[in-house]
């Protein structure tokens, strides 16, 4: 798939090994999710543009190199979204955040969309939607719907671990949205759960089953 990057760098798969693992505690938990969303976003923003600047160092003038302009945002998909939300903001500090609230129908596992804010000069930026799971496809593709009614500069997909019918999914609805990923595991199973994964990751960040 072309807009699809696997980012499978030792410290990820290292860490993700100990997320999956249904001994690992909230705690932790937390930390890992926060670590390996750092890393993807280290890897999703590899392309963005720089521009150059004179700075003056203790020596010299120099030219050098800054991203050009500041026009980001990130998008976590409530819950588990905003697990990853420490993460990426310790890379970029100063991008914008809006927040997407839905859950998957326990029954249907189709998304349920409860609530939306977005920056309100979202046009202006490029956006980063972030969610540790993608499963069916569904709540992300929602999600992206809703954010492309404003027009954002472009749209990129975070995720930590992919299934190959959401990975589909998602890029059949989106070709033009960039997805960056840790690992795409086998399949859903019957209750459309990833296989192996890691479990419910909203439960395990916040303990809550
Ligand atoms: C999880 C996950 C995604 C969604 C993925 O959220 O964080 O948003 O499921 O499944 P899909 O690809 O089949 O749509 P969940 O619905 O469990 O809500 P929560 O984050 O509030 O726990
Ligand atoms: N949501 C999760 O949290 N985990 C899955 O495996 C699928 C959807």
């Amino acid at each position: 798939m072309a807009n699809v990057t696997i980012t499978n760098h030792p410290l990820i798969q290292h860490k993700l090994s100990i997320l999956r693992d249904k001994s690992t505690g909230s705690k932790e938990f937390r930390a890992l999710i926060s670590e390996i969303a750092a890393l993807l976003c280290y890897e999703a923003t590899r392309d963005l543009p720089l521009e150059e600047v004179e700075i003056e160092t203790p020596i010299s003038v120099a030219k050098a190199k800054v991203i050009a302009g500041k026009k980001l945002a990130f998008v976590p998909i409530l819950r588990a979204g905003t697990g990853m939300l420490d993460g990426v903001l310790s890379l970029v500090p100063s991008a914008k955040v809006g927040h997407i609230g839905m859950y998957r129908d326990p029954e249907t596992a189709l998304p349920v969309p409860y609530y939306c804010k977005l920056p309100a000069d979202i046009s202006q930026r490029e956006v980063f939607v972030i969610d540790p799971m993608l499963a069916t496809g569904g709540s992300a593709i929602d999600a992206i719907n809703q954010i492309k009614q404003y027009n954002p500069k472009s749209v990129k997909f975070m995720c930590i671990i992919a299934a190959p019918e959401g990975m589909k999914a998602l890029c059949d609805a989106h070709p033009d949205v960039e997805i960056y990923c840790a690992a795409l595991d086998e399949k859903l199973n019957e209750h459309k759960y990833i296989v192996p994964g890691l479990g419910d990751a909203g439960d395990r960040i916040f303990g809550t089953k």
